[in-house]
């Protein structure tokens, strides 16, 4: 087993590390000019009166990701549903249904029963695995992987984020398909092909991340909060730090916490915001000074140009497309929940009452 961690520790640590490396090979031979996906030649979303994205967990919270990309992009509803909820919910699926399916294993047994009832309703069906030949991939009608290689630990770190890149390929694809205009499509595409850099860099902040993971040493609660994209990103950053270090967290939206969470806040609670949406930074800032002036201790992750001199503790991702942003930060929250459950002596690959694969309902 010390053999495969390559030195490291962890697998989680191993694996978040591999990440400009997985992010590279999935991409690979999928960004020339224009997006490579022959797969989705024939795919014109105009086509069907319904679209989904279809996942559980992390892949859910990647699945999110490409909704805004497509709700962004083109003037059609795209709807995300985690498996659970799609399975039982009344959604429209026929003929004139695309459904998207998200899954590392390709095993969830939620996945798994939606894309069935999918298929017996006679949409058309398109997956997204890391493993080869999973359950899904196989029944899919269009399967393309992610390249993440095995994930041994249980919290899920490159197949996120490998999901992240190949689900922003496929909806510039998606969108391009349907006759839609990608605003600054090429600098988007340019940033993509940069990803494993900047992530690479952010892996390099390491220790500012393990320095102020310990502001949660003795807190059993975290706030996390972002407006848009980096909604998504506290949601995925909010899980990974329940999942390792039993911190009790939450993500909300920034201009909700008036509505509610700002109630909880009070000396010394714990926030970690997001704010690297340049239209609404403003915004999550001041949200974020109305939890200073409460006592809060708040950890800003944002991007170049966004500025606050009353928040003390501030680390800034690269200059990249807004609708990349998530992906670097994703490696920052990433780093701030393995610290926090080291910090705290959980045993970070196998948290409790978690599986890697859920394959029972
Ligand atoms: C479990 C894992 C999560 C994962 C989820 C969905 O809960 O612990 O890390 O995101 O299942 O798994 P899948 O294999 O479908 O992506």
């Amino acid at each position: 087993e010390a053999a495969q961690k390559n030195g490291y520790d962890t697998f989680m640590q191993k694996e978040m590390h591999e990440q400009p490396y997985v992010i590279r090979e999935t991409l690979r031979g999928r960004i020339e000019d224009s997006i490579v996906m022959p797969e989705l030649d024939g795919i014109d979303l105009r086509d069907y009166d319904h679209v989904y994205l279809i996942a559980c967990g992390t892949a859910y919270h990647a699945s999110l990701y490409a909704q805004y990309l497509g709700r962004e992009w083109m003037d059609m509803p795209i709807t995300c549903v985690p498996a659970s909820e799609f399975r039982y919910g009344n959604y429209p699926v026929n003929a004139k249904t695309l459904a998207i399916f998200v899954s590392q294993s390709g095993e969830t047994a939620d996945t798994l029963a939606a894309l069935k009832m999918c298929l017996r309703k006679g949409a058309t069906t398109l997956a997204i695995s890391n493993v080869l030949d999973s359950s899904l991939a196989r029944l899919a009608d269009i399967t393309m992987y992610t390249c993440a290689g095995p994930e041994i630990a249980v919290a899920s770190t490159k197949a996120y984020t490998t999901q992240l890149v190949l689900l922003a390929a496929m909806m510039v694809k998606l969108a391009q398909n349907a006759g839609a205009q990608v605003r600054d499509v090429e600098t988007f595409i340019h940033d993509l092909k940069e990803i494993p850099n900047v992530v690479e860099a952010m892996l390099e902040q390491e220790n500012v991340m393990e320095r102020y993971a310990r502001l949660l040493q003795d807190q059993r609660d975290a706030y996390f909060i972002g407006r848009q994209l980096d909604y998504v990103s506290v949601l995925e950053g909010a899980l990974k730090l329940k999942e390792i270090s039993y911190v009790h967290a939450d993500a909300y939206y920034a201009g909700e916490l008036k509505h509610g969470p700002i109630a909880l806040i009070d000396e010394g609670t714990v926030v970690i915001a997001l704010a690297t949406q340049k239209e609404v930074a403003p915004k999550t800032i001041s949200n974020i000074e109305e939890t200073i002036a409460r006592g809060a201790k708040v950890i800003l992750i944002k991007a170049p140009g966004i500025h606050s001199d009353k928040i003390e503790r501030q680390i800034e991702i690269p200059a990249i497309h807004p609708y990349l942003a998530g992906i670097p930060a994703t490696i920052l929250l990433q780093l701030f929940a393995f610290y926090t459950a080291k910090e705290k002596g959980c045993n970070v690959d196998q948290p409790r009452n978690l599986a890697k694969s859920v394959t029972v309902e």
